[in-house]
Parts: C-alpha cells; sequence; structure tokens
C-alpha cells in the first residue's frame, strides 16, 4: 500500500475552540485545509501505533467526504483499526460512548453541532480524547500549535469506501468497521433508566413529541422512543437527518424549534415535549404549557435523579458552567454534596467527572449530562425526565412548581447579539472589565451591585487556570448579569448577556420571566453600554 506524502503550506494557525474547529464548509473545501487539521490532530495524538479510532459526525453536508479522507489518512498515520458509524452518523454522545466502551485512543467527531448545514453552512472538526471527552486545553494547544508549522500531510491511495455497509474491510492494512450507529448507546441507556416504567406509561397513554430536527438524533429516537419505549408512531418529527437539517438552524431552543413550543403551549399539547440539536448533544424540554429552562432543568433533574436506577445512590455532586443558573446550587446544598461553577463549555466538566466528584452537569445552553459519557446527551436528559415523570406519576408543571416551591425559583434568559464587528464587541468587553472594580455599590434602579468581577477557574483536580471565562455582575438579592463573548460563532462576534433574578420560596414565583428580568435588562444595557458600543437596542435571539 502507498502512503502518500502530501506537501502544503503552513497555514495560519486554525485554533480549535471549546468544541473544535468550526468554519464554513467552504473553508473546509479547500484544497489541503480539512488534511492539515486532521493531520495536526494525528501528529499529537500519542500511542496511535495500532490504537482504535472512532469517526462519525452530525450527517450534515461535507460529512461523508471528510469521513473518507480521515479513515485514510487514519490507515497512512498508523491507526489499527477505525470504527465508523454507519451512514458516518454518529450522535456526539454516542461518539463519547463507544470510545470508552471499546478502549480507543480517541476519536474524530464531525459536526457544527447546533448550527446551520450545506454547502454555504458550517462545518466542524472535534478531536476526543480517550476518557471519551473532549480534548483538554493543552491538547488544543498541541494542535493548534502544529497546525502553524505542519508542511506534509499523510494519506493512503485507496478508493472510497462503502459507509452504509455494515461489517469490516480494510483500507491500507488498517481494518475499519462499519457499526450501527444507535445500538451501543441504546444499550447503555437501558441500564441507566426503567424502560419497563417508561413503557408502562406510554402504554397509560402518556404522550410525547420529540423533534430531531432532521438532524443526528432521529435514528436514536426512532429505536429508544418509538421501539423500544413503545410511543406511539409519529412521536418523533423530522427524524431523518438531513444534510442541510431542511434549511433550519437544528438548534433546540425556543427560536428555532418554535414549532414545537407552539404545540406544548396548544389545547391538545401531548404531555411532554422534547428536542435536540444537530449532533444530540443538546436538549429542550418543555410540558404541557410550561417550559423548562436548561438552568431549571439541570437542578430538577439533579433533585430527581435517584428516582431513576442509574442513580438511585446519589449524586457525588453537581457541576454548572458558570452563566448557567444557580438553581442547581441551591439542590446541592440540600442534598449536602458539592456544586462546581466551571467557565462555559463542556471540557470543563471532564475532569470532576473522571475524579467522580461530580455525577451531574449543565449548562444553560441546553447541554445536561452526566459522568455516563464525557459528553453532554440529548436522548438521556429525556430520558431522564420520563424516568422521573414516570415514578412522580406528576406532570412537568406539577414537578417545576413543587420544585419552585421547595428551592426558590431563579428567573433566566439569555440575550444574544449576533453578528457584531468585531472590533466593537472586543471594545464594549475592554471598557467594562475596566469598569468593573467601580461598579460595586452603584444602583440601577431599584437594584443594587453587590460585587463584579472576571470570572477566574481554578481547575481543582489539576490546577490549571483559566481566566478572563466572562464578566459577572452580581446584584444584592441574588439576581446576576453575566456578560462574554461566543467562542463558538462562524461570523463575527456574538455577545451574550445572561440575565438571572432569584425569587426565594414564599416569594413570587408565578410571575411572566420577561417582566421579572425587566429592571435587569435595563441594568444590563447602562452598565455595559450594549445601545452605545454596537448600535443594536434589542437581541437577536432571546432564550
Ligand atoms: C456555546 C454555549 C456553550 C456550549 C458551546 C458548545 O458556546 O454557550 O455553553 O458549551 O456552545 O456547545 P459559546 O458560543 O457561548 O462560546
Ligand atoms: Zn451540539
Amino acid at each position: 500500500m502507498t502512503i502518500s506524502t502530501i506537501k502544503t503550506a503552513p497555514y495560519e494557525g486554525q485554533k480549535p475552540g471549546t468544541s473544535g474547529l468550526r468554519k464554513k464548509v467552504k473553508v473546509f473545501q479547500q484544497p489541503n485545509y480539512a488534511e492539515n487539521f486532521i493531520q495536526s490532530v494525528f501528529d499529537v495524538v500519542e500511542g496511535k501505533e495500532g490504537a482504535l479510532l472512532v469517526i462519525g459526525g452530525d450527517g450534515r453536508f461535507h460529512n461523508r467526504t471528510v469521513i473518507q479522507q480521515a479513515i485514510r489518512m487514519a490507515a497512512a498515520n498508523g491507526f489499527g483499526k477505525v470504527m465508523v458509524g454507519q451512514g458516518g452518523i454518529f450522535s456526539t454522545p454516542a461518539a463519547s460512548n463507544l470510545i470508552r466502551q471499546y478502549g480507543a485512543i480517541g476519536g474524530l467527531i464531525l459536526s457544527a453541532s447546533h448550527n446551520p448545514g450545506g454547502p454555504d453552512e458550517d462545518f466542524g472538526i472535534k478531536y476526543n480524547v480517550s476518557n471519551g471527552g473532549p480534548a483538554p486545553e493543552k491538547v488544543t494547544d498541541a494542535i493548534f500549535q502544529r497546525t502553524t508549522s505542519i508542511d506534509r500531510w499523510l494519506t493512503v491511495e485507496t478508493p472510497d469506501i462503502d459507509l452504509d455497509a455494515l461489517g469490516t474491510v480494510d483500507v491500507g492494512g488498517m481494518t475499519v468497521e462499519i457499526v450501527d450507529s444507535v445500538a451501543d448507546y441504546a444499550a447503555l441507556m437501558e441500564t441507566l433508566f426503567d424502560f419497563d416504567a417508561i413503557r408502562a406509561m406510554a402504554a397509560g397513554g402518556f404522550r410525547m413529541a420529540f423533534d430531531a430536527m432532521s438532524a443526528v438524533t432521529g435514528p436514536y429516537a426512532h429505536e429508544i422512543f418509538e421501539k423500544r419505549l413503545g410511543f406511539a408512531p409519529g412521536t418523533v418529527r423530522n427524524g431523518t437527518p438531513l444534510e442541510d437539517f431542511g434549511h433550519h438552524h437544528p438548534d433546540p431552543n425556543l427560536v428555532h424549534a418554535k414549532a414545537l413550543y407552539d404545540l406544548m403551549m396548544s389545547a391538545d399539547a401531548p404531555d411532554f415535549g422534547a428536542a435536540s440539536d444537530g449532533d444530540g448533544d443538546r436538549n429542550l424540554i418543555i410540558g404541557k404549557g410550561r417550559f423548562v429552562t436548561p438552568s431549571d432543568s439541570l437542578a430538577m433533574l439533579a433533585a430527581n435523579a435517584h428516582l431513576a436506577k442509574g442513580y438511585k445512590a446519589g449524586l457525588k455532586g453537581i457541576a454548572r458552567s458558570m452563566p448557567t443558573s444557580a438553581a442547581a446550587d441551591r439542590v446541592a446544598q440540600a442534598l449536602g454534596i458539592a456544586c462546581y461553577e466551571t467557565p462555559t463549555g463542556w471540557k470543563f466538566f471532564g475532569n470532576l467527572l473522571d475524579a467522580g466528584m461530580a455525577t451531574i452537569c449543565g449548562e444553560e445552553s441546553a447541554g445536561t449530562g452526566s459522568d455516563h459519557v464525557r459528553e453532554k446527551d440529548g436522548v438521556w436528559a429525556v430520558l431522564l425526565w420520563l424516568n422521573i415523570l414516570a415514578v412522580r406519576k406528576i406532570p412537568v408543571d406539577d414537578l417545576a412548581r413543587d420544585h419552585w416551591a421547595r428551592f426558590g425559583r431563579n428567573y433566566y434568559a439569555r440575550h444574544d447579539y449576533e453578528g457584531l464587528p468585531t472590533d466593537k464587541a472586543n471594545a464594549l468587553i475592554a471598557e467594562l472589565t475596566a469598569a468593573l472594580p467601580a461598579l460595586p455599590g452603584k444602583r440601577f434602579g431599584p437594584l443594587t451591585i453587590a460585587a463584579a468581577d472576571s470570572f477566574s477557574y481554578a481547575d481543582p483536580v489539576d490546577g490549571s487556570v483559566s481566566a478572563n471565562q466572562g464578566l459577572r455582575v452580581m446584584f444584592e438579592g441574588g439576581s446576576r448579569v453575566v456578560f462574554r463573548l461566543s467562542g463558538t460563532g462562524t461570523e463575527g462576534a456574538t455577545l451574550r448577556v445572561y440575565l438571572e433574578r432569584y425569587e426565594p420560596a414564599g416569594g413570587a414565583l408565578d410571575e411572566e420571566t420577561p417582566a421579572m428580568l425587566a429592571d435587569l435588562i435595563a441594568a444590563a444595557d447602562a452598565i455595559a453600554g450594549i445601545e452605545r458600543h454596537t448600535g443594536r437596542t434589542a437581541p437577536d435571539v432571546v432564550t
């Protein structure tokens, strides 16, 4: 078998962010581009000789092309075996599970998560390490360094293989196994949840609507919800993965999953509504007439997780990203366990999960998961909700009210200002950073600032410090505004403003969120000068 060394110029350093390298498809289609990045990954993987590598993606446009490239390059780089999902499909959590289950050295996950797909849209490549989680910063830094000097990539000269035929083939002396994308993941879910109880609930007339958003969770949802749990055919909507997600953003929020939201607020709403994103790691939970914010979902799942067999021994700890509301902190306090506050990005949970310090983790951006894999997991979150509802036998709305009556309620919203000129967004953050020390004591309407800082995280496991992870403005009484710039956008800058108002148990628990946040929204603009810097008078997306 010929191994070809393709000469290439160094390509200006491509820095993988928290979710790998994300660019427009057109960028990835440039000669040598994807190959340079993949080779940079392979160049920093130690012990790849003879090792197993997992490869799969969310099925978006360009997925199959890059999978074929990556298989040939893995063979030329000395991997022993590659495991690929049928049709090139793996949800991100399913890929994480396979890496762990089969002792792979790592995996390439091809996805741009919730970003749109298609020839003019986004693509991404992420490398996960042997614990199944996203590569930690020291690895992504090494990959970045390698991208600045790479001058060749290796490939074998072989034709494309059939990605749809299950079984094993040889590529340049390396074994490629095409595996069922769903089977191992579904089996893992059966070990965590009481499928009999959920099946009985479905048989008893409990109805669900699951929107797979024409993305990767379709095959998982059909198999698990309809086939194994007996929910009626049609429970899974948009269940066929499409290369362009049917021209939609596969982002399970109130904007992009509006059809599901409208259904759940209508008179003939089913009992439970849920959706997942492009690569299957995010989730949206809506009960009949009750949207559950991701921050609340984390807290409610944590408070009830012991009702599912996989968590009956209780939780070791809870972890949430800094902008996620403090609702989970109150649950942790009641359970007498630790609650960790980490920077945005799932990779920061990895050490806590590996060290057995946390069992459940979550982010306000619709990510929830546990120590069963090292990624957030949309279908897992839906199953945990279903398991809890099957045991408690109450509607989602009652469960939420019950939770707030016990712990108080964290009214919450995130305002996104998208496509900002980068210099303007940077100026806003720089000016606010400089102003932080003078903020405590200042009053904005009824609100008084108690403290303000730039969030810095010292990892309790390895001691590494991540600074500048978002600007926090805390008010007296437990309300808060957080400002940070997105690290995952592909066009200009996105400013995220996270608004949170705490009402203790016995307080105003049954109000509308926008009204409850109005003072905070006004304060946020006064503090950061959003309109002055950006010219924007309203956010593009409110979630
Ligand atoms: C966003 C979310 C963050 C999540 C990441 C990857 O990152 O805010 O919670 O971990 O996507 O899914 P951001 O664009 O804010 O940097
Ligand atoms: Zn995702």
